[in-house]
This record gives C-alpha cells, structure tokens and sequence, in this order.
C-alpha cells in the first residue's frame, strides 16, 4: 500500500528544518578552527563568497529536484536526471549514513561538557584542574564514550521516529529560536570583553599576503559540509516542500542565517581568545582543543557571567548537533520509505541501529579499545581514500570531508546543469510572473561552469596534491 508520505507544515517549518540542519557542528566548532588555523581575513572573505558562489547554488539545485520529484534522493535523482543517476542519490545516502556515525560521538561531548560545566558552576572550578588532561582521559573512557553516542542517537531516532511534521519540523521550531538567543546573550557578553576589537579586526581585516591556495580550497571544501550540500539532505527536505514555495528565497535564508551563525560564533569565541594572555598561543593545537580545553576553563575565570554562559553553551551545541543529526537519518530514512516500501518508524530505527554499530566504533576509535583505534586499510587504497588515518572516527572523517562531500557536490552541478533540460530546472525556480531570466542565467551558469570547475579543483588537490581537509 502506498503510504501518505511527509510534508512540512508550512514555508517556515520547512526553513526551521533546513536552517537546523545547516547550522550544526560546522559551524560552531569547525569554522572557528578553520578560521584561526587560516589566520581569519582573507580567509573569510573567501569563504563568503565560496558560500554565494558555490555551495548557494548548489543548495538551490538539490532542493529544485526534491521539490520537482517529491521523492527522497535516489528517487529524486532517478526521476529528474535519469535511471542511473540514482547511483548519484546513493552516494548521499552512504554518505549520510557515514558522517552520522561520527557525528553522534562529538554531539555525545557536548552532554558531557553540560554535565561538568554545570557541576563547575555550582561547587567551583578546582584550583589547577587541567581541562587538556580531562578531555584526553574522557575520550579514552570507553564506557562513557558509548553511553553518550547511545544517549544521542537515541535522542536523533527519536525525533525522526515522528516524521517530518510532528517530529523534524517540530523540534527544529523548538530547538532554533533557543539557539539563537542563546548566541545572542553570549555574543554580547563577548563583545564585552577586551579581546573582542582584536577578534574582530582578526576576522573581518582581510590580509592577503597570508592566504594560501590551500586555504581557498579548504573554506570551499567547508561551504559544503555547513551548508549540508552534497549528500542529499537538501534533495530529502526539498522533496517535502509544496511545489508552490520558492526554491530561491528559501536557499537565500538558509543560507544567510548560516553564515551568520557561523561568523557570530567566531566573534565570540575569538572575543575569549583574544582576552587571555597567552591563549593566542595555546589554541589550535587540535581541532576540538578550543571547544573542550580551551573554553571550559576561560568560562571560570574570563567570562563575565562565564558560570551561567558555560553550561549555556554546551547545551548549544547539543542542540546545534542534534537538528543537524536527524536531517542525516532522515536521508537514510527516507530511502527505505520512498525505494523500499519501509513504514516509517520500522526505518527509522532499521537505520539508527544500522548506523549506531558504526558509532560504536567511532566511540571507541579515540583511545578506548587499542585495535578499534589502530583499525586502518593498509596500502595505497588506505592512503588514498582515509589518508593513511587510523581508526573508524579520523577514517570516516576524512573520507567525508576530502571524497564524499565534494563528489556528490560535484554530480550534483553536473547532473542538474548538463542532464536536466533548461527548461526543466527554470520551471522549478522562477515562479513568479516578474521577469527572472537574469538572475535564473546567472544561477544557470554558476551550476554549469563555475561550480563544477571549483569542486573539481578540491578533487584534484585531494587526488594528486595530499591536501586534507578533514
Ligand atoms: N551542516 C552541518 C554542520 O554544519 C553538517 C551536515 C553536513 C549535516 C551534511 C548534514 C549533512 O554541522
């Protein structure tokens, strides 16, 4: 029997939703990183326009087929390209499957660091206490690193379980606007800090003389995954829409709340940085240093309010991730729904479980269970494909990042900019009667020459150059 498939309950849910899953780690933590490691400026005022230039399009392109097919990525492919496209949708399914796997364990830190900073706030941070030697043990801790994925899948399952309105579309109307005061309140508290004009001069001076061809290809590689583009999230949402809302305003937003996430977070987290003494110097030695050692520390002793805005934020990346965690299951979801006659909430947790085997070994990948973490393909194929990393969370990590992502991007563009007719994609984005041929020309070029060649450059770097981007 052909079941009712979901709907958003309106223009608005469905940009909650998107918005949700866009605004997620990638923002919070990844962006800030990559900002710093780049040395800020001029590397985010390329990242603004890999945004509007690239990955703008490209979202505009995924919706578009979900929106004209109302069927999840593989159908949708299938449908608006051709039979063997669908190989295309699979791709994102895969890669949806993998990057939740991982995902889920970092989501999983940040119930932690909630748990802890909270106690912090109550009894006092202990004299001495050294955050650097706290995340190093916990990550190695493998029963806890298990029970916190287990706790957020169960939360992602869970939301998915409801469907696209009573579930997705719900939490994600709950869980933003939180998300947004909450950055509000600390960007002022921020702003309040004496670091903060060097912070800002630090992000928003661009200094050329610094940029690296490197780092263009790096905030490329990253409008992708903050964007969700390239794995099918963007198709599964789209697919949901009505066929009478607006591709293109709905992208704008999306994409503007996006990026000034992105950028808010940066302010701030450059605003504690830049106060500190010294810390200029601490920071960046790893990719999840600034979120688990650095801050936990500054909230108690640089932070005005920093005992009430700790435990905030932890609670903001819980619910940054968990909007973002539930748009990848429900990629993987809705491929059993739409492709294989699947109920609902029998695919929902046929792919939590599916996807939670490989959390496990994403949990204990960090230290816990010594041949988890060594597991690695040896040879050529290893090197290539996970470069030579070990262990289940860095393999996943950098296949996602250096193949997956800018692979379904870039089959993305070409199946949409070479394989559907003109006429095709122009009646899924210009609605109005008003004259659009102007700005559709130029989305229409941007699909077929200057994204293709952009993401292709980022494979090639990843091919023949060693450049990582993970
Ligand atoms: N956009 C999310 C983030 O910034 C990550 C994501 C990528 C989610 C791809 C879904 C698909 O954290």
């Amino acid at each position: 029997m052909q079941q009712q498939r979901g709907t958003w309950s309106s223009n608005l849910g469905f940009i909650f939703a998107a918005t949700g899953s866009a605004i997620g780690l990638g923002n919070l933590w990844k962006f800030p990183f990559i900002t710093w490691e780049n040395q800020g400026g001029a590397f985010v005022l390329v990242y603004l326009i890999c945004i509007a230039a690239v990955g703008l399009p490209i979202m505009m392109a995924e919706l578009l087929i979900g929106r004209k097919t109302q069927k999840s990525s593989v159908g949708a492919l299938k449908d608006a390209v051709g039979p063997l496209w669908r190989y295309v949708g699979a791709w994102g399914v895969l890669g949806a499957f993998i990057l939740l796997s991982y995902y889920t364990v970092i989501a999983g830190w940040s119930l932690f660091y909630f748990a802890k900073t909270v106690g912090w706030s109550l009894n006092g941070f202990p004299p001495g206490f050294s955050t650097g030697a706290l995340f190093g043990d916990f990550v190695a801790d493998g029963a806890l690193q298990l029970g916190l994925s287990a706790a957020f899948s169960l939360a992602t399952v869970s939301v998915v379980y409801f469907g696209v309105k009573q579930g997705i579309e719900r939490i994600a109307r709950l869980l933003l606007p939180v998300l947004f005061v909450l950055l509000l309140l600390m960007l002022f508290s921020a702003l309040g800090m004496k670091g903060s004009g060097e912070a800002l001069a630090f992000i928003f001076r661009p200094n050329f003389a610094e940029l690296e061809p490197a780092s263009i290809l790096e905030a490329l590689g990253h409008s992708f995954f903050t964007l969700s583009v390239g794995m099918g999230v963007m198709i599964t949402y789209g697919s949901y829409i009505d066929r009478t809302q607006s591709v293109v305003k709905a992208s704008a937003v999306i994409v503007m709340l996006d990026t000034l996430i992105a950028l808010v977070a940066t302010v701030i987290m450059f605003s504690v940085i830049f106060s500190v003494e010294g810390m200029a110097q601490e920071v960046g030695a790893s990719t999840v240093g600034m979120l688990f050692i650095s801050l936990p520390e500054l909230f108690y002793s640089e932070v005005p309010f920093g005992a009430l805005l700790g435990p905030l934020f932890y609670v903001l990346i819980a619910l940054a991730a968990l909007t973002s965690t539930m748009s990848m299951l429900e990629v993987v979801t809705a491929y059993l729904i739409d492709e294989r006659g699947f109920e609902r909430r029998r695919a929902t947790l046929t792919c939590g479980g599916g996807v939670f085997v490989f959390t496990i070994l994403a949990a204990l990948s960090l230290g816990a269970v010594p041949v988890v973490t060594q597991m690695e393909i040896p040879g050529a194929m290893g090197r290539l494909l996970f470069g030579g990393k070990a262990g289940w969370f860095s393999m996943a990590d950098h296949f996602i990042s250096n193949w997956m992502l800018p692979t379904g991007g870039l089959a993305i563009t070409i199946a949409v900019g070479w394989f559907m007719t003109r006429e095709a994609t122009e009646a899924e984005l210009v609605d109005g009667a008003e004259p659009e041929w102007f700005r559709f020309g130029m989305w229409r070029f941007f699909i077929r020459y200057l994204a293709p060649a952009a993401v292709a450059s980022i494979i090639i770097a990843v091919m023949f150059f060693g450049v990582d981007f993970s």
